[in-house]
């Protein structure tokens, strides 16, 4: 059988997942919203192969094994129960993001697999069902299926755990790359470790509500200076409540925290720019189409910044034209 391909990108939360409810189902405890990027790409073919007796996994060019096989084998399992199969599959995977650079996400990742296992196996699943599908590899990855802004709905079972689009600004990111060495604790484990220890652990819940109800007003309303405070807020909101596990986890560097400065010091020079990060020490910057150019040239001048890289909005998961496979 001819493989199947998918290209997807990451995206960044503006409103952050971080703790779930149900581990297995990947069950959010409270819903998120973020802007899929135009940028940094996933691109993934699957090719069910006759008589293999194993999945196998090449990533970028090299063959895997160990816990990136069996998590890419362990959602297949599930594509394959879904559609009544058993054949196991080549999967092939090539990341546009420098790896060093720290922003190969899973996102991008499970958003290209959900999509070509989907097709690779028959299933015929709409929006809905594919969203559904790339959270159960990722949590993140639900969101990379959509357009632009997504919210994903928190949900309270399978069926309801899903993102959709939301009319939204023109916007987009610089992201700051700061060296920062490998993550220490991935985010899988401090989002168990937080849900666990963190005393702080109900308060975010209910503030996370909160925001994610303002920010889709603020995004309906096209209110760019809202959507801006609320990013920077909540994003601060994670770092400190990440901070406040037992062992507590720091994700954030000093380089990391000069860019923070340097964003509210853009804002006070009358560019709207806030600024956002995940779960490791990049900052990305959430601009206006116009403030794009000045922000990355400011941030670009701060030592210890790597690289500088504008991004814009960029398209869901999608299929590739046949004959369109990984290099
Ligand atoms: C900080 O989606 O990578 O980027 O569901 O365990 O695979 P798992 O976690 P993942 O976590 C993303 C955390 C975050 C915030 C966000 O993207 O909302």
């Amino acid at each position: 059988m001819s493989a199947v391909t998918a290209r997807a990108h990451p995206n960044i939360a503006l409103i952050k997942y971080w703790g779930k409810k149900d581990e297995e189902l990947i069950l959010p405890v409270a819903g998120s919203l973020s802007l899929t990027l135009d940028a940094f790409a996933t691109t993934t073919s699957v090719e069910l192969r006759e008589g293999l007796a194993e999945d196998r996994l090449e990533l970028d060019g090299l063959v895997r094994d160990g816990e990136q096989l069996a998590r890419v084998s362990a959602f297949l399992d599930h594509v394959r129960s879904l559609a009544g199969a058993s054949g196991r599959a080549v999967v092939r995977s090539v990341n546009e993001a420098p790896t060093a650079a720290g922003l190969a996400s899973s996102a991008s990742g499970f958003a290209a697999l959900a999509m070509a296992a989907s097709a690779a196996y028959g299933l015929d699943l709409d929006a809905r069902g594919l969203s559904r599908l790339a959270r159960r590899g990722s949590g993140s990855a639900a969101r990379s299926l959509v357009d632009g802004v997504a919210v994903w709905h928190a949900g309270t079972d399978d069926e309801s755990s899903y993102a959709e689009a939301v009319p939204a600004p023109p916007m987009g990111m610089v992201i700051a790359t700061v060296d920062g060495g490998p993550k220490a604790v991935s985010s899988r484990e401090a989002m168990r470790r937080t849900v666990q220890t963190s005393p702080y652990f109900s308060a975010w819940v209910s503030s996370t509500e909160d925001y994610l109800e303002r920010m889709v007003t603020a995004c309906r309303a096209g209110d760019f200076t809202t959507i801006g405070q609320l990013t920077e807020a909540h994003a601060l909101r994670m770092h400190a409540l990440i901070a406040s596990t037992e062992p507590p986890i720091r994700y954030l560097r000093p380089r990391s925290v000069e860019v923070f400065d340097a964003v509210a010091g853009l804002r006070e020079d009358g560019v709207e720019a806030w600024a956002t990060a995940d779960a490791g020490p990049n900052v990305a910057v959430l601009v206006q189409p116009q403030g794009a150019a000045e922000t990355a040239a400011r941030l670009a001048a701060i030592v210890g910044v790597d690289q500088v890289r504008v991004v814009g909005a960029g398209p869901g998961a999608h299929l590739l034209p046949e004959g369109c496979e990984v290099p």
